[in-house]
C-alpha cells in the first residue's frame, strides 16, 4: 500500500521557488491500479518521481505499507528503493547491449552473480512474452516489445511496487492495449501495486482501479473509477464515457440525461420506460461499456410528451437521470478531457 500525505513540492530558492504540488493526498492499496492522469504540466512526473523516491517531498510523506520512505537517510532511502521498480520510457534501454543485457542491468548493480542473473532474466522474459528476443538490440525490436524489455528490467529486483511515467504514450492503440493487459497480468500474478501516470483517457478507462486527476499540481477528482463513471457530477467521469452530443428531438419532446449508477441495471430498460409510461422513447446518443467487468453508460433519450414518473422509474433500476429543460442543448460534458 502507499500513501501520499499531504505531499507539497517546491523547486529553487526561497523567495524564487516555483510550487508544483499543493498538498497531493491519495492512496493506492496492494495489488491495485492506479492511474494519475492530469495534462502536461500538472506535475505528474514530479509526483512519479517522489513516489519512486528519486526525489524528496518539500513538505508531507510517502508511507509504504505504512511506513515513512520520504524521510530516510541517503543509504536507508536507496534500500527502500528496491521495493519500487519504475517503468522508464521505452527509449531508455541502453542502445549497445541487448534485451537480456537491458534486463540484467539492475541485477548487475545489485551484485547479482552470474549464473543467478542468467536464470532470472530468462523467467523475466518469458514473463514480458520475449524469450525469443533475448538477444536482440533495441533497434531491432518494435516500440510495444521495447517496453517490454524495460518492464521486464523493472521487476528485476522484485519490487512490491511498479510505476510506470507515460510507459505507453507514443504506442498504437493496440500495442497499449497489450501493453495494459500486461500490467494487469503481472499485478494478477504477482500481487503487485501499481501507479500508472497518464495524460490518456484510455490508460485509466482500461485498467485503473483507482484515479486521481491533477490538474496545476492539486487533485481535482479522486477515486474508484467506477464511483467516478457512476456520479453524473465527475468531469473525469464524463471524460472516460462522454455522451457528447445528441441528434436532435421533436420539441415537444423532453430529454433527460442519464448515468448508469448500479452493477444492476436492466439492459432493457428504455422497452421498460416506455412500457411503463406508455410513452414512445427515442435514444439520441449514448455510450453503454463494461468497465472492469461492471456495467457503465450515459444516455441521451427523449420522451414525448411529458410524464411525472420519469426520474423515479430511473432511479428504481439504479439509473441517475436529469431533466433537460433546454432540449436543444448538448450535454454539459464535453472536450474537457478529450
Ligand atoms: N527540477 C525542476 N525545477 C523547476 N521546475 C520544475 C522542475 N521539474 C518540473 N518543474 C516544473 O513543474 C511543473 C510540472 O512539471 P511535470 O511534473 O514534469 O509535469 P507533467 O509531467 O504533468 O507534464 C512544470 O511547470 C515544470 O516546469
Ligand atoms: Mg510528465
Amino acid at each position: 500500500m502507499i500513501e501520499v500525505r499531504s505531499v507539497t513540492k517546491r523547486f529553487g530558492k526561497r523567495a524564487r521557488s516555483v510550487e508544483v504540488l499543493h498538498d497531493i493526498d491519495f492512496s493506492v492499496g496492494t495489488g491495485q491500479i492506479a492511474a494519475v492522469i492530469g495534462q502536461s504540466g500538472a506535475g505528474k512526473t514530479t509526483l512519479s518521481r517522489i513516489i519512486s523516491l528519486l526525489e524528496r517531498p518539500s513538505e508531507g510523506r510517502i508511507l509504504l505499507d505504512g511506513t515513512d520512505v520520504s524521510g530516510l537517510s541517503e543509504r536507508r532511502l536507496r534500500e527502500q528503493r528496491r521495493a519500487i521498480g519504475t517503468i522508464f520510457q521505452a527509449s531508455s534501454l541502453l542502445a549497445r547491449r541487448t534485451a537480456a543485457e537491458n534486463v540484467a542491468l539492475p541485477l548487475e548493480f545489485a551484485g547479482v552473480g552470474r549464473a543467478e542473473r542468467r536464470a532470472r532474466v530468462a523467467e523475466l522474459l518469458e514473463r514480458v512474452g520475449l524469450s525469443d528476443k533475448a538477444d536482440l538490440y533495441p533497434r531491432q525490436l518494435s516500440g510495444g516489445q521495447r517496453q517490454r524489455v524495460g518492464i521486464a528490467r523493472s521487476l528485476a529486483l522484485a519490487p512490491k511496487v511498479l510505476v510506470s511515467d507515460e510507459a505507453t504514450s507514443g504506442l498504437d492503440p493496440a500495442t497499449t492495449r497489450s501493453i495494459l493487459a500486461l500490467l494487469r497480468e503481472l499485478r494478477d500474478d504477482l500481487g503487485l501495486t501499481i501507479v500508472l501516470i497518464t495524460h490518456e483517457m484510455d490508460v485509466v478507462r482500461q485498467v485503473a482501479d483507482v484515479v486521481t486527476v491533477l490538474d496545476a499540481g492539486r487533485v481535482v477528482e479522486s477515486g474508484p473509477v467506477i464511483d467516478l463513471l457512476r456520479d453524473p457530477r465527475s468531469e473525469l467521469g464524463v471524460g472516460l464515457l462522454p455522451d457528447r452530443s445528441h441528434i436532435t428531438a421533436d420539441d415537444r419532446d423532453v430529454l433527460w440525461h442519464v448515468t448508469y449508477g448500479s452493477d444492476t441495471v436492466p439492459t432493457n430498460w428504455i422497452e421498460l420506460l416506455g412500457t411503463a409510461t406508455g410513452r414512445s422513447i427515442g435514444v439520441l446518443s449514448g455510450t453503454v461499456e463494461s468497465v472492469g467487468g461492471r456495467p457503465a453508460g450515459r444516455v441521451t433519450i427523449s420522451v414525448a410528451g411529458d410524464h411525472p414518473s420519469v426520474g423515479e422509474l430511473l432511479a428504481s433500476w439504479g439509473l441517475h437521470g436529469t431533466r433537460v429543460d433546454d432540449n436543444t442543448s448538448a450535454p454539459a460534458t464535453e472536450e474537457a478531457a478529450a
